[in-house]
């Protein structure tokens, strides 16, 4: 029985995975590699939290039990009392390997370790650990506390056990799951970041402004946000990092990153997270 979900990052989606998991009555341990860090994760989830009080979507009750239900640690052998895990941090492949290693060697055994990963081979992530069988992807979706999907990905190596737990658990924390195979972008990132990247091209062409893009899909495909807006709020280096991988794991240059992005992020204007993308926040 799943009591108690491990978050490892405290980005934006592991916070909003750790906020989601307390808001469904689960306990959570949500590690980064800084005190800081970890500061900014709880305030996130506060403001959040605030907005849902707000609505009378949570009363100030549930707020301190949710809240309350969150322990943050710095140290990864806090993970030996999870029950399940679930990894957010950056898009980097070496990083992901290496703290897959760790987990395997401190989780419980028959503990699931899920990668929140939005390209990196789960194969190639479960490949590093002795429990292939127990690794799969959970790919949240941005804003966690908002969003209904989770897309949930099988890897190789992937048990029945291991896919229908994780199925379920999504269900709990009130997602729609959808399956997904093991292949590069998985449903979501193969279609939205080649929109993405096209929304790009067509700046750095000027066949329009920044607005002038965004305002098209909004009014013209009733899109929530534009695609530049959208990069914004994903991190345009995460952006970068996906159609890496679409572009290297596909061969087809259809991918190719277009050369603005990769100056947006070489000059570290990122989006929200650094106060300015393609807009400025
Ligand atoms: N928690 C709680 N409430 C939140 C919130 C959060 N994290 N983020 C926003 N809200 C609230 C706002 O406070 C606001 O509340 P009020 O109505 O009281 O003002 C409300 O949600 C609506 O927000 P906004 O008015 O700012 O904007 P909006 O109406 O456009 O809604 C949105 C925001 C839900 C983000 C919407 O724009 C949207 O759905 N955008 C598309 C998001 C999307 O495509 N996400 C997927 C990204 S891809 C990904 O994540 C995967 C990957 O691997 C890259």
């Amino acid at each position: 029985m799943i009591e108690k979900i491990g978050v490892v990052g405290a980005g934006q989606m592991g916070a909003g995975i750790a906020q989601v998991a307390a808001m469904n009555r689960f306990f959570v341990i949500l590690h980064d590699i800084s005190e800081a860090y970890l500061e900014g994760a709880i305030q996130r989830i506060e403001k959040s939290l605030a907005s849902f009080l707000k609505k009378e979507r949570i009363t100030t009750k549930e707020k301190d039990a949710v809240l309350g239900r969150i322990e943050t640690g710095v140290d990864l052998q806090a993970f030996a009392s999870a029950d399940y895990l679930v990894e957010a941090v950056i898009e980097d492949q070496d990083l992901k390997l290496d703290l897959f290693r760790q987990l395997d060697q401190i989780c419980k055994p028959g503990v699931i370790l899920a990668s929140n990963t939005s390209s990196i081979p789960i194969t190639r992530i479960a490949a590093a650990t002795k429990r292939p069988a127990e690794v799969i992807g959970m790919h949240f979706m941005n804003p966690v506390p908002l969003m209904k999907l989770v897309e949930v990905i099988r890897g190789h190596a992937t048990s029945d056990r291991t896919f229908d737990s994780t199925m379920q658990l999504a269900v709990d924390l009130k997602k729609t799951p959808v399956a997904a195979n093991d292949s590069p972008g998985f449903i979501s990132n193969r279609i939205l970041l080649p929109m993405i990247n096209e929304a790009i091209f067509a700046l750095y062409e000027g066949v329009g402004t920044v607005e002038a893009i965004d305002a098209v899909m909004r009014l013209g495909m009733n899109h929530p946000m534009g695609p530049l807006a959208l990069a914004d709020l994903i991190g345009l280096d995460t952006c970068l990092s996906i159609l890496k991988v679409l572009h290297e794991g596909f061969g087809d240059p259809k991918y190719r990153p277009c050369p603005l992005l990769r100056k947006y992020v070489d000059a570290g204007d990122l989006g929200r997270k650094t106060g300015r993308g393609f807009y400025t926040y």
